[in-house]
């Protein structure tokens, strides 16, 4: 996540009576690192749950709870708070929160506050499964969804009462990932995007292989911002240490040929191909079925190798390719083999960067290469470049009828 991802969004945020109340201290945490102000609002079932005190802590801002609350100026809290709100979440959202909503009940300051709002309004529904199946649950959702409110979640597994099943509230990072998700502008929406990432790993023998640097972020960082454009996203990655994005479908892999045999499963199915990963150009033509042990003359191994698929190059060739973007890691002389590149690939636009430097670190610069020149962009974190490089690549797409 970028520091800056929510900077000059305001959040009301508002807690209703429920065990995931604990949840929301994580969650309030992530949204102001990510640069959001967070006013909390709680009712008083809530405040059995959470104190305000700890809210406040961690918002950095006074936590109302009543509509009486003499500290707003004009005696109006329910309309003076959510005045500034870019959007209005509860989280958790109980039964009777949701029944409160469905039939636009006003009894309390957040209920209140909700039916005045002028802003888009998320909820984060959470209680036992027989609550969430119970019919009148299900249709104040459907009614809530039908009014425009945004839900989000529940998520299924084991739950405090002991029993398993729907309802659980989704877990703060995933709520997070959800709310940011929501601002996004939604430049993707309808489009199927597939997307390669991270290095391949080549094995000599059981136990040893060929790798390289690449960490894998920026290809991740662009399956989340694709996805949070509202893009449907199948990700394939070769060995990385990362957290599959919220709502990606991922599939590993280990090796070049692995990764050309699951894009080309994938690819007739995608509208966007986005070759991040670093492949192995080669590998050994005979892999040795033992360990390969030092002999008692010291002869060192040799190896044969063969040259690889080449994933982007064979997709591009397809009759009837997706958009491709390449991607070029240069160790310099950028501007000559990015170009030179983007044409031998075949590609409209390639994406390149001076790469050992940028292997593993959480920002990038890059230039994009397309017929018409070269474009510069700014240093950025991976995850805002990515968010930028999916607009650029929206700008992009042959048939923009779609995009909105
Ligand atoms: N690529 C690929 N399959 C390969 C090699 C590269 O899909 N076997 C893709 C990469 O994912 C990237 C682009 O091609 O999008 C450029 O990768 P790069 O390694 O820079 O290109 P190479 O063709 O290997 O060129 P070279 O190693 O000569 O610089």
């Amino acid at each position: 996540m970028a520091t800056s991802e929510l900077a000059g969004k305001h959040l009301v945020l508002g807690l209703t009576g429920g065990i995931a109340c604990y949840k929301i201290a994580e969650l309030t945490r992530l949204l102001t690192k990510a640069g959001a102000t967070v006013q909390v609002a709680m009712t008083e079932a809530a405040t059995q749950f959470i104190t305000p005190v700890t809210m406040q802590a961690l918002s950095g801002r006074p936590v109302y709870t009543s509509q009486w609350d003499a500290r707003i100026a004009n005696n109006m809290p329910h309309i003076d708070l959510s005045r500034e709100a870019d959007a209005i979440v509860i989280a958790p959202a109980s039964t009777d929160f949701l029944a409160k909503l469905a039939h636009g009940m006003a009894d309390d300051l957040l209920s209140t506050l909700c039916i005045a709002r002028d802003c888009p309004l998320l909820v984060v529904p959470a209680m036992n499964r027989q609550m969430w199946q119970n019919p009148a649950t299900q249709r104040n959702v459907a009614q809530l969804r039908a009014d425009g409110v945004l839900v989000l979640g529940p998520d299924s597994g084991a739950q405090a009462c002991g029993e398993v099943g729907d309802g659980r509230m989704l877990e703060p990072e995933a709520t997070y990932e959800a709310i940011a998700s929501f601002f996004q502008p939604k430049v993707l929406a309808g489009r199927r995007v597939l997307i390669t990432a991270g290095p391949t790993f080549e094995p000599l023998d059981p136990v040893r292989g060929i790798t390289n640097r690449s960490s894998g972020k920026m290809g991740f960082a662009l399956a989340r911002a694709a996805q949070q454009a509202g893009a449907d996203v199948r990700l394939i990655a070769g060995p990385v240490a990362l957290e599959t994005p919220w709502g990606v479908y991922r599939e590993d892999v280990q090796t070049a040929q692995q990764m050309h045999d699951a894009v080309m499963q994938a690819v007739a199915d995608c509208d966007i191909f986005i070759a991040v990963a670093a492949v192995a150009d080669w590998r050994v033509d005979h892999v040795s079925e033992h360990k390969i042990k030092k002999t008692a003359d010291r002869k060192m191994p040799s190896f044969t190798f063969v040259e690889n698929p080449d994933i982007l190059a064979a997709v591009a060739k397809l009759p009837h390719a997706p958009f491709c973007v390449g991607f070029a890691a240069e160790s310099g002389d950028l501007d000559v083999h990015g170009e030179e590149k983007r044409v031998r690939k075949n590609v409209p636009l390639l994406i390149g960067n001076l790469g050992p430097q940028t292997f593993g670190r959480d920002d990038n610069e890059v230039a994009l290469f397309e017929a018409g020149g070269v474009t510069k962009l700014p240093r950025a974190d991976k995850t805002t470049l990515a968010q930028t490089l999916v607009g650029e690549i929206a700008r992009r797409l042959p048939d923009t009828s779609l995009i909105s």
